[in-house]
Formats: structure tokens, sequence, C-alpha cells
């Protein structure tokens, strides 16, 4: 079986008022299915622009990237997005929820983008949210719910359409310890349980600690990897 997902000496150079920024500068790595990781590394050091082009938010300047065994630079905008969709799923530091939109609605959402009919949309997002403990919060709206809760709201957003890897971009950063745990606990489970691979950027030790792997970046180059633990 394909790795879940490959990069081969891959670059981001973005363009800022005619200056280069190297993001990237040259990184290789392969995620195999059901793995557990932690990409630790300072501020500015490319994690967030790995974890873009690992979930095919955005394509590498250089070099290749697989995901499922499928080479991105072979596909178009509209099958890049129709693989995201069908193998991965998003979790950010800050939610990224709907406002007027009640947890049942955000968990659906992916799956308008699918074609997915209103009804099945309405019963697969029940079941992602009950899968994360939240059945009795399905028309809540994101005010109405704790900071924990609306990270649990996003994850089941990120399971709805049953994705081979999460891709989760400091999801505890806005939590406090108890309920990032909480948070922590259920990507662990969600791993464990339905063979989830988890690819999670922290700053915080005792979270990357919880990971089987830890991918250590600096200035745009993965300058330590413990490597891939099963
Ligand atoms: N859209 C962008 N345009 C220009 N520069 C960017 C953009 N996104 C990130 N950068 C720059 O690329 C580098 C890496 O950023 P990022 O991947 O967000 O780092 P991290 O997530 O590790 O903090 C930083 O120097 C940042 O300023
Ligand atoms: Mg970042």
């Amino acid at each position: 079986m394909s790795a879940a997902l490959e990069a081969l000496d891959v670059t981001r150079t973005y363009q800022m008022e005619g200056v280069a920024v190297s993001a990237l500068r040259g990184v290789s790595l392969q995620i195999e299915q059901g793995e557990f990781a932690a990409i630790l590394g300072p501020s500015g050091s490319g994690k967030s622009t790995l974890m873009h082009l690992l979930g095919c938010l955005d394509r590498p300047t250089t070099g290749v990237l697989r995901v499922g065994g499928r080479e991105v630079a072979e596909l178009s905008d509209s099958e890049l997005a129709e693989l995201r969709n069908n193998t991965i799923g998003f979790v950010f530091q800050s939610f990224h929820l709907l406002a007027r939109t009640s947890a049942r609605e955000n968990v659906g959402l992916p799956l308008v983008y699918q074609g997915v009919p209103r009804a099945e949309r309405r019963r697969r997002a029940t079941e992602a949210l009950a899968a994360v403990g939240l059945s009795h919060r399905l028309d809540h709206r994101p005010s109405q719910l704790s900071g924990g809760e609306q990270q649990r709201v996003a994850i089941a957003r990120a399971l709805v359409g049953d994705p081979q890897v999460v891709l989760a971009d400091e999801p505890t950063g806005n939590l406090d310890t108890r309920t990032g745990n909480e948070v922590m606990e259920l990507l662990e489970r969600l791993n464990a349980e339905r063979g989830v691979a988890v690819i999670l950027v922290t700053h915080e030790p005792e979270v990357a600690d919880r990971a089987r792997r830890q991918i250590h970046i600096r200035d745009g180059l993965i300058e330590r990897d413990s490597g891939a633990g099963t």
C-alpha cells in the first residue's frame, strides 16, 4: 500500500512585493496510513506551509508531492479539490466555524461541496457529532459552545468525509490545558479506533510527546525526525 502522504524535496516560495520568501527549502517526508505524528518548530519555521501542502490547500513551488500515491502536479485544481475532500480533514487552531450556523450544519458543510443530498448530510453530520461526544449540541451555534466543544465540532467536520488523514494545525493552541487534553484524547481515540492518520502541529512538548513520531522543523527544513512509528 502506498504512503498516505509523501513529499520529495518539496519547496514553497512565497512572492511578497517582489521579494521571494522561502518558507520550505527542501522537505522530504513520508506519512504512512494510521500514523500519529507531531510537527514541532519555532514560529515562522514553515509548519503551517507544510500542513497546507500536505493537505492540498496549496501546491509546492518545486518537488514532488503525492497524496494516496497520486502526484498532485498531475491533477487539475478540481481533481485536487476532489482528492482533498475524499482523503483529508483539516482542524485549525481557531476552529474556523461559521458563526451563524448550527454545529450540525457546520459539520455537514464539506459534504455540500461533494454534492451529498441534504438528508444524508444531516445524518452523517449527526453521526460525526456523536463520534466526538456532542449529540446533545446539534443545534447550538459556535457562540453557544465552549472552546473545547467548538474544537470538537471542527474535528467532527474534519471526519465527516471519512478521511484517511486528519491534519491539525495547533489544535490545542487556543485551549486551556485540561480542554486541550480532552481534544488530544479524542484525536488519539480516532487514530486508534478508526485508523485515521493524525498529523498535528504543536508548540507544547507535552502534546508532542503523546504522538508516536516527532518531526522537528527549522528554517524551512526538517532538522530531526524520530521516524515513522507504529
Ligand atoms: N502567504 C504568505 N505570503 C508570504 N509569506 C508567507 C505566507 N505564509 C507564510 N509566509 C512566510 O513563510 C514563513 C513560514 O511561515 P509558516 O509556514 O506560517 O510558519 P509557522 O507555521 O511555522 O509559524 C514565514 O517567514 C512566513 O512569514
Ligand atoms: Mg503556523
